[in-house]
């Protein structure tokens, strides 16, 4: 987010006219109430939907039929700084009152979670973050801004940044996996597909980088729960990749719901004010989680509501989503000296400075002739970048006998209820999908012509259904496509697992089909890598598909008969039962590495390594790493190497990078993803590949939040995943 001087004078001037409730206002983010249209009340209705009474289903058609309060008064007084929404036509009326009713005609901010695509939804971070692909991952943000901005939003709450290493925590899915490296390349990409194509007001949002910070750390994989760690921790693994997104212009940040080391996000002085807006330089501002102001009683830091706004704001929060705390309490505040005028001004400033960036004093509202266009059939390059994000994110982790690709021509037994839920394709944090643009598993196949018979059997809850499995075991055919996983409801937030391997009958039916001498690809659909010691065993091929959004079917259909040549890698270590999380390949060595040997670091009843390593995934064809060698100049080290596809079909490689810090004042991992390259080659194709490290990169923090750099041994590594790896030695020096 850069302003104009002319910009920065324009909001200083607006600042000087506003009364003190009027600066109050622009702190308020309202979501609209609901105010009935069913005969029971609202939290009694939530209470029923949690407790089983009534379903996710039964509960959706109710909300899309309620009525709701948009506090259409309370933005014509100026008391409303951004409103919540992703319906165009009344983001034009709530507009059209902030901007022609109220005395300045300040416009809103309409925020909405467009965490991977709104209409075209791709693929969930954790699958997209696999890709490796920088430019992919650019141009899917700049597809969602574009979608949003159709739709009246102008702010997203995205790119959800939360580098995490304990599978057990639901919200893995949002995020891009457990490494920081690749969580800040994410992160840059994310923000520039976000916010960085200002030709037209149509083109771009702001984004709001979350959950700010260390909300993956939750102990225990328990979602909202304490965090502590030292703030070498804090500063290597959860900083890097907002540190990135605010290098990048990031127009604001989302207070996290956790306690860190003793003190909530929210209330946070070190994060918000010394971290965040001094060191990374925030330009914009920080809005808290939904109703994290008022919980800051509950996490025991504040008296009540007012004393909780007041440390809020004086410790940095900016906008308070959804308590109208700041509404009631700050005016107030500021008279009794307990907030000062100036910390008032620099929250309202950063967020009037937002405003001006979107240029919604000039183009607030949406164009009717762009919400046609999206109200019927999404564009076709939308669709097509869907699918391609798709493909490119799909995962090949296990092909024993090349049972994989299949054969157009072989007929197959499709099985899983998953197959046949166009519903569930899209993931967990999807809000504005139609079911007609979505493709099954199953509708991928009837597409694509695929001879095939299906029987749905069992899903991730219920019963398995014995007459259908009977069936799907006695066709002819051999090989049985098994579609198994997690519905979107059981990741995201609020869906922290306790166990983490297929859920229901699900594995049930594999050992079944196993036992009765089937060929069983298992087709994963899930929000986070489950534990998958059993079929890592027992099943020939594994395909790991995540949710990947609109074109699931159709991508799955191209990798599973060999039309796309899968090259998805893993963004998160998968465990092979449920006690090895949190489980992550850059870890300390410790004294005592796990080995077979009795007394080191390992659990007597599960293995040492992982079941799939971060980073790894096949290919139909096979890469082959040679000749390493590094290159050292005054910028820093480059491994240089042969990279050759000995196989017989045309595929792309994500080369990667590690490095190994062996011996410095703190211990660390045993290696870290420093950089990574898609190679595509032909069959046959070898070619030298370069990829440079640079020293400023090969430090680290310190407990002070220093950043250091070590003379000393160096290892290098490179590879296709972190486990595989050619490895080179160099000492450096500073
Ligand atoms: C939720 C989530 C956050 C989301 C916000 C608004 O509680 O934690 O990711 O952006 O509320 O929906």
């Amino acid at each position: 987010m850069k302003l104009t001087d002319k910009q920065k004078q324009f909001v200083e001037e607006l600042l000087n006219k506003m009364t003190l409730e009027e600066k109050v206002g622009q702190l308020n983010q309202d979501s609209p109430s609901i105010v009935g249209g069913f005969d029971v009340p609202f939290e009694e209705l939530i209470e029923m939907v949690t407790d089983g009474r009534m379903s996710q289903e039964e509960f959706g058609k109710i909300m899309a039929t309620a009525e709701r309060d948009f506090h259409e008064d309370d933005i014509r007084a100026g008391m409303v700084g951004s409103v919540m929404g992703n319906d165009p036509i009344k983001a034009n009326e709530l507009q059209k009152i902030a901007v022609e009713e109220t005395r300045l005609g300040i416009p809103l901010l309409m925020g909405f979670d467009v965490i991977h695509g709104l209409r075209s939804v791709y693929p969930i971070a954790i699958a997209e973050a696999g890709t490796f692909d920088d430019d992919l991952m650019e141009r899917t943000a700049k597809m969602a801004a574009k979608e949003s901005r159709a739709y009246g939003i102008n702010w997203n709450f995205a790119p959800m940044l939360d580098v995490a290493r304990d599978s057990r925590w639901g919200r893995v899915s949002e995020g891009p996996g457990e490494d920081p490296f690749l969580g800040s390349r994410f992160a840059r990409a994310k923000i520039k597909g976000l916010q960085n194509n200002t030709e037209s007001t149509a083109d771009y949002v702001a984004a709001c980088t979350k959950h700010y910070v260390a909300y993956s750390a939750c102990e225990a994989g328990r979602d909202y729960n304490t965090t502590s760690m030292s703030t070498s921790q804090l500063y290597n693994v959860y900083l890097p990749a907002f540190k990135a997104a605010m290098e990048e212009g990031a127009c604001s940040a989302m207070a996290s719901f956790n306690d860190l080391n003793g003190v909530p996000c929210t209330v946070n002085s070190y994060t918000l004010r010394d971290i965040l807006k001094g060191e990374f330089g925030l330009e914009g501002f920080v809005v808290s989680d939904a109703n994290g102001i008022r919980e800051c009683v509950t996490h025991g830091i504040a008296e009540d509501d007012a004393d909780a706004g007041i440390k809020a704001i004086n410790a940095g929060l900016d906008m308070d989503m959804g308590t109208r705390i700041f509404y009631n309490h700050i005016a107030q505040a500021v008279k009794d000296g307990k907030v000062s005028m100036e910390t008032l001004d620099d929250a309202v400033r950063r967020i009037l400075r937002v405003k001006v960036w979107l240029g919604l004093f000039e183009n607030p509202y949406v164009p009717q002739e762009v919400i046609d266009m999206y109200s019927k059939v999404l564009p076709k390059e939308h669709v097509d970048l869907c699918e391609e994000a798709a493909e490119k994110s799909i995962v090949i982790l296990k092909n024993e006998g090349s049972l994989l690709p299949l054969k157009k021509t072989s007929k197959i037994t499709l099985v899983g209820e998953l197959a046949d839920r166009a519903d569930e394709v899209v993931g967990a944090w999807s809000l504005g999908w139609e079911a007609s643009d979505c493709v099954s598993v199953k509708a991928g196949f009837e597409a694509a012509g695929v001879d095939f018979e299906y029987y749905p059997v069992c899903g991730p809850e219920g019963d398995l259904n014995a007459d259908e499995l009977k069936a799907a075991i006695e066709t002819e055919t051999d090989i049985v496509v098994a579609v198994v996983g997690e519905y979107k409801s059981m990741s995201g937030e609020a869906s922290s697992k306790a166990d983490i391997t297929l859920p229901g009958h699900q594995q049930e039916m594999l050992k079944k089909l196993v036992a009765a001498g089937k060929k069983v690809v298992a087709v994963l659909m899930n929000g986070r890598p489950l534990a998958l010691g059993w079929e890592s065993e027992q099943l020939p091929a594994i395909v790991e598909g995540w949710h990947l959004g609109i074109q699931m079917g159709t991508a799955l259909t191209k990798v599973l008969f060999g039309e796309v040549n899968p090259s998805g890698k893993l963004s998160s270590t998968f465990s092979s039962v449920n006690g090895q999380e949190p489980l992550y390949y850059n870890h300390p060595a410790t004294g005592r590495p796990g080995s077979k040997s009795k007394f080191t670091s390992k659990y007597l009843d599960a293995p040492v390594e992982p079941c799939f390593p971060f980073g790894y995934g096949l290919s139909y064809t096979t890469f082959e790493y040679s000749n390493l060698k590094l290159e050292e100049d005054s910028e820093g080290i480059a491994a240089v190497f042969t990279l050759k596809n000995i196989g017989d079909v045309a595929g792309t490689e994500v080369a990667q990078i590690y490095m190994q810090d062996v011996t410095a004042s703190l211990v660390r991992p045993v290696k870290e993803l420093k950089g990574y390259e898609r190679v595509t080659l032909a069959a046959g194709e070898s070619k030298e590949v370069r990829i440079a490290l640079r020293k400023c990169d090969m430090g680290f923090y310190d407990n002070q939040g220093k950043y250091v750099c070590e003379d000393g041994l160096f290892r290098i590594y490179v590879g296709g995943n972190s486990r595989d790896l050619l490895k080179d030695e160099v000492r450096v020096k500073f």
